[in-house]
């Protein structure tokens, strides 16, 4: 197969979807790769490494789309790229749909066929295309709460630990996934007041067994949420209902109770957010100020991490392109259940539920594609 690596052109975004020993792996099962001139740059390799490893560098992103049957990328395709997806075309890389009509739609014109990152999903639900950026993203949720949390920078001007003498910072985390459980795990390191809530008993149970004694476990429901979030300093937002638009566990209106200089990191702003009043933002431009509360919602954190965060995603996304690669998505998704459950849209059609739902819009199930 023709595999196609372009460079990501999202603000800020310098991951990049195979290493140059993906490259070879691909290779090494006779497929033949183009590379985007400059693509590995932003995580640390260079187009000599891939070159080296047997891939062919093209010097533009219009000529790796139309040589590519496969197109392997980090983000969903910003509006300059739509035009450059063909029919037929396979693209793999995360898209994060529900949250985005403008994408759905240009995806559903192109007639190419999207497999989502986001909800590839093992027998046991877990999402092993999210696990690793979800593992960036909440270890990192704490690094910059606890930044925006000084003063300079706007926010109360309390430090995560304390010192002797002196209570340490409240940090409120929505969610008990993997975003919220790292970011729990980290402020907890740090010394902070940790309360954890999910919907789910039997996570709270694992989680109250596996987290340190300064990290509570409570139900998320909408009284609890209202009562810790009114004396938390730090509110991370962490929920996930798979393919679907996050709910607002945080409303506009509960912001007037808050601590004025708390902080809201609202990771899961991806899929349209927990807490009402975040938008997305950039790393250029990371926060906004409503009613004294500093609202951080980058929507792709872990792209200001990207040697890490390349690495982390590229050992769990390999063995599924090499599998795309060998067998044609058509195939590959008829054998594995786990990568049929990625398919969103399939020649102009919706194939995804939820994300249907999301839109109004028409819904054809994946059986009837494969
Ligand atoms: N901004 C970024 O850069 C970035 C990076 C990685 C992940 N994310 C996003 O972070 C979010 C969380 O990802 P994850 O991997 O932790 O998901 P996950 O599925 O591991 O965890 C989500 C948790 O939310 C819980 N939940 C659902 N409804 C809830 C509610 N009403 N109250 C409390 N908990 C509730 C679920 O029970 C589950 O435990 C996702 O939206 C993901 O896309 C964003």
């Amino acid at each position: 197969m023709i595999v196609g690596l372009p460079k990501e052109i999202k603000n800020n975004e310098n991951r990049v979807a195979l290493t140059p020993g993906g490259v070879a792996e691909l290779v090494k099962h006779g497929h033949t790769v183009y590379v985007q001139a400059t693509a590995g740059e932003g995580s640390g390799f260079t187009d000599a490494e891939y070159t080296s490893a047997g891939g062919t560098i093209l010097p533009t992103i219009e000529e790796v789309y139309n040589i590519a049957e496969m197109i392997v990328k980090v983000k969903e395709p910003i509006e300059s790229e739509y035009k450059l997806v063909k029919p037929n075309q396979l693209l793999f890389t995360y898209f994060h749909f529900a949250s985005h009509k403008p994408l759905t739609e240009a995806m559903v014109a192109s007639k190419a066929i999207c497999l989502a990152y986001e909800t590839v999903e093992k027998k046991d639900r877990s999402l092993p295309l999210l696990v690793p950026m979800s593992e960036v993203a909440g270890r990192m949720a704490i690094q910059k709460g606890a930044n925006y949390l000084e003063k300079p920078l706007g926010g109360r001007g309390i430090l995560l630990g304390g010192v002797a003498g002196v209570n340490p910072a409240k940090v409120l985390v929505l969610g008990g996934g993997i975003v919220g459980t790292e970011a729990a795990k980290m402020a907890a390191g740090l010394g902070a007041d940790v309360t954890i809530m999910d919907i789910s008993l039997p996570r709270l149970r694992y989680l109250s067994d596996i987290l340190p004694a300064n990290v509570k476990t409570v139900m998320s429901t909408t009284y609890n949420i209202r009562e810790a979030a009114k004396n938390a300093d730090l509110i991370i937002g962490a929920v996930l209902i798979p393919g679907a638009k996050a709910p607002a566990l945080i409303t506009r209106e509960m912001l007037k109770d808050l601590k004025p200089g708390a902080v809201l990191v609202d990771v899961a702003v991806d899929q349209g957010g927990c807490i009402e009043t975040c938008k997305p933002t950039t790393h250029e431009n990371p926060t906004f100020v409503i009613d004294g509360v500093i609202h951080y919602c980058v929507a792709n954190m872990p792209g200001a991490v990207p040697y890490t965060s390349t690495l982390a995603l590229t050992n769990a996304t390999l063995p599924y392109v090499v599998k795309l690669a060998n067998k044609g998505w058509g195939d590959a998704c008829r054998e594995d259940e786990e990568l049929r459950k990625g398919l969103n849209v399939i020649n102009g059609q919706i194939v995804y539920k939820s994300v249907a739902d999301a839109f109004n819009m028409s819904y054809s199930p994946v059986e009837n594609h494969l």
